[in-house]
């Protein structure tokens, strides 16, 4: 029903008006995440006086309570920020590889991988990042005390709140793997074994506890106190490899953001260790060559010249990204214009061009499903736009026990193997090899537009590999559509990621004329399930209003 819904809400939106986008109706900003209850945690701090960095760290709490799959803090993430002065920033709070990992570490004697090795268990995390986040970002650019911005996630924690459907559809997908380990047993499944219902009340005493002790103490309880001897007990119990050691020598790092423009705008975005931003930029740069708002949306050209843009993108990025401490990124030349035009001058007028040909195969990319992502602005002018992660849906589904939340499996993220594909079918190069320390390469693209200094779009998505092409499309739609944001974000998406060589399309997502042109031009079309979970602000052009969108597919 939901997917009906969707579909039909989806396929009309991009022809017809979508659902008006979200007012700010109290005039101090807004709040756009996946769950209503975070939003209206960070909306209320706004209303008492917060600023967009004190409503960032409320919601990060609050999706770690209402949003257990991929909301977190066990797991890592980005910060873009834009501060009202003018100044943009990243802060990375990636997860990290712990001291022990070594590079086959998910290798058997034959070199094989070991099935499931490194998206199951308490093997499969890294060092979660998301507490020393929301602490460093709040000590530079907040506002208010820590304690005051957790408060309201303690109490749904204490008090639980009622799950919607898409998460009974979600536990229940991952019940087998909750039942393989006791603290997830007893957290996410009931006294029978079966699993929550949308409808029912869910209570976690345990969490709550841990976020109580985080907002007494700070970033410390995690990471030098209680919850990180609960952890580092926890790992020992269950063949995992962190320490004690691991969680005191995790930092967070703010990197300069990765910059661009397109057709007048300024794209502001992740850098590396993720890839998104520099290959958002990337593909940007190639569509800016030509007239995408005279070829049409989603008509076959405009898809031609993206699909063959995205080609080049993945296939650069399986060579080149990784940890930028660890590997050069010739991040000036993948981002330049002349490289660009290089890539563009090199489509073919009407045919598909072959991956294989593209560049020397590494194999496909490997990545995991569930993300969330979350875009705050302030009516002060200070924009957020984060994307954090346990990676899978419930991440390794092993939780800490006596703290009650799930650690990431973020190191699937890593090749484990180079060119074995990863969750989201993407293949990875020595560049994102494992090494102790080092942060696994990440599609996460939180991306902050603006025009002449002022943000125009705060926006972002879940969606593993299918991430950047997802944010890029809803900046597309907005700059060269003219759509407005609930358009933007409701209009049928493609992704294209060098390999498999195939266009990957939403049901419906593709008008049959348009098909039978790219198949003709030789490119294999494939029609999968809906794409990304954009939650989007823009700032209205005539009226300066800030608006917000929610996607409605909802993927994760
Ligand atoms: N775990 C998904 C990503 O970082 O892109």
């Amino acid at each position: 029903m939901r997917y009906l819904l969707v579909l039909l809400i989806s396929f009309s939106l991009s022809f017809a008006a979508a659902n008006p986008p979200i007012k700010d109706t109290t005039g101090t900003g807004l709040v756009l995440s996946t769950h209503v209850l975070a939003n209206e945690i960070g909306k209320n701090i706004l209303d008492n006086g917060g600023n967009a960095i004190d409503a960032a760290v409320a919601v990060g709490y609050a999706l770690a309570v209402v949003h257990p799959a991929a909301g977190n803090l066990g797991g890592g993430g980005f910060a873009v920020i834009h501060l009202a002065d003018g100044k943009n920033l990243t802060l990375d709070f990636r997860e990290v590889a712990p001291l022990k990992a070594g590079k086959d570490m998910y290798l058997d004697d034959k070199g094989e991988v070991i099935q499931d090795s490194s998206t199951i268990g308490y093997l499969a995390a890294g060092v979660p990042g998301t507490v020393k986040g929301m602490s460093a970002m709040l000590e530079k650019y907040g506002t208010k005390k820590l304690s005051e911005l957790i408060a309201p996630a303690i109490k749904l924690a204490e008090k639980g709140f009622i799950l919607n459907e898409r998460q009974e559809e979600t536990m229940l997908e991952s019940k087998n793997i909750f039942s393989q380990f006791e603290s997830s047993k007893k957290y996410f499944l009931k006294k029978d074994g079966s699993t929550y219902k949308s409808g029912e009340l869910f209570v976690q005493k345990d969490l709550a506890k841990t976020l109580n002790l985080i907002a007494k103490e700070g970033a410390d309880a995690f990471y030098k106190g209680k919850i990180a001897d609960l952890i580092a007990a926890d790992m020992q119990k269950n063949k995992g490899i962190i320490t004690k050691e691991d969680l005191e020598q995790y930092e967070v790092k703010w990197r300069e953001p990765v910059q661009g423009t397109y057709r007048g705008y300024d794209i502001i975005s992740m850098s590396p260790p993720s890839s998104g931003g520099a290959h958002i930029i990337q593909i940007l740069n190639v569509m800016e060559n030509a007239p995408i708002g005279d070829l049409g949306f989603a008509s076959s050209q405009t898809l031609h010249i993206m699909a063959e843009a995205m080609r080049q993108a993945y296939a650069d990025r399986s060579e080149y990204m990784g940890d930028p401490d660890f590997v050069n990124i010739p991040l000036d030349k993948l981002m330049s214009k002349e490289y660009a035009k290089e890539i563009y001058n090199k489509i073919p007028e009407k045919k598909a061009l072959m991956s294989e040909k593209v560049k020397p195969g590494l194999g496909s990319m490997h990545e995991s499903n569930n993300t969330t992502h979350y875009s705050v602005m302030d009516a002060k002018g200070n924009a957020v736009s984060i994307t954090y992660t346990i990676n899978g849906s419930y991440g390794s589904g092993a939780a800490v026990n006596g703290a009650g939340f799930l650690l990431n499996n973020e190191m699937d993220d890593f090749s484990i193997k180079p060119g074995v594909a990863n969750l989201y079918g993407l293949i990875g190069g020595e560049a994102n090899a494992i090494e102790p320390k080092k942060r696994p390469l990440s599609s996460m693209s939180p991306t902050i537009v603006l025009k002449d200094g002022k943000v125009v779009m705060v926006v972002g998505s879940p969606g593993g590999s299918r991430i950047i092409t997802t944010v890029l499309q809803v900046i597309s739609n907005v700059i060269d559509h003219n759509m407005n944001i609930a358009q933007a974000v409701e209009s049928p998406r493609f992704h294209m990621q060098w390999l498999p060589d195939e266009i990957r399309v939403e049901p419906l997502g593709i008008i049959k004329d348009v098909k039978d042109n790219l198949e003709k031009m030789g490119y294999k079309i494939s029609e999968q399930p809906y794409m990304g979970d954009v939650n989007a602000i823009m700032i209205e052009p005539q009226t300066g209003k800030i608006l917000g969108a929610k996607d409605t597919r909802q993927e994760f």
